[in-house]
């Protein structure tokens, strides 16, 4: 769980990557989207699902962060190690690393993960959201594509193939772009193997911050489903909540 100084510091994080990475007019759109959706946004968990990584307000942000921060520094692996640096370019690893999970805050209208409405699911296995069936069915990385062009914000082909292999073979549907041994129907650039692996190690340095110490210590957790204690969660949310200073962020952070 973050408190709300956290999210907040790191929705100016999100932002500074923008400023710092995206160049010209590109930038001015990105930063209008941002801004446009930035209560949903700030607020959104990374996942559903506690099993998965970052199911807690503010998730989403923080791990788009970090996502950046490790396609920074293993590119600077790659390059050390001799990859071709001729095809891609920084500015595409940020805007593919800031926007590969973009697809999952749902349809314009509406959010993907609402809180969950089933007592039983929120107090015995500890599930605060739930999937928003009034969102038609897309994958995470089409979604994310189409909500970039439908607001205008245009994409390089490294970019596209990118976010959509992100998840890597993980991901059944990648296999037509990474799994091919035609050497013409390889990538050309290696971007999308970079940001697949900062996904990949953003994603697992959650975990281990967020089960490992319930794992190793299962006794604090005996009987309530591997959540926080009760009165953890209270002190934290009640802290958090009393330092937002925006009403619909305060609302949706309560009724978490
Ligand atoms: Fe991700």
């Amino acid at each position: 769980m973050l408190t709300a100084e956290q999210i907040q510091a790191n929705w100016e994080e999100f932002c500074n990557n923008i400023k710092l990475w995206v160049v010209g007019d590109r930038q001015k759109e990105l930063l209008k989207f941002y801004k446009k959706y930035e209560d949903r946004i700030m607020m959104m968990p990374a996942s559903h699902k506690k099993e998965y990584h970052n199911a807690f307000p503010g998730g989403y942000v923080d791990h788009v962060n970090r996502v950046v921060k490790c396609a920074l520094n293993i590119n600077d692996v790659w390059v050390e190690m001799g990859v071709d640096t001729t095809t891609y370019t920084l500015e595409e690893l940020v805007f593919s690393a800031i926007n590969h999970d973009l697809g999952k805050m749902g349809s314009e209208e509406q959010e993907s993960y609402i809180p969950q409405t089933d007592k039983w699911r929120r107090e015995k296995l500890g599930e605060d959201y739930m999937f928003n069936k009034a969102v038609e069915f897309a994958s995470v990385p089409d979604r994310g594509l189409f909500m970039l062009q439908s607001h205008g914000i245009q994409y390089s082909f490294n970019e596209m193939v990118a976010i959509q292999t992100h998840d890597g073979l993980y991901d059944e549907a990648n296999k037509k772009y990474l799994f091919s041994y035609m050497p013409e129907q390889k990538p050309r650039t290696s971007l999308p193997f970079i940001l697949h692996q900062a996904d990949l190690m953003a994603a697992r340095i959650e975990f281990e911050r967020e089960w490992l110490p319930k794992l190793n210590n299962p006794v604090t957790t005996q009987g309530n489903g591997h959540i926080l204690p009760k009165e953890v969660k209270k002190s934290t949310k009640d802290k958090a909540l009393s330092q937002l200073k925006n009403e619909n962020l305060k609302n949706i952070f309560d009724k978490l």
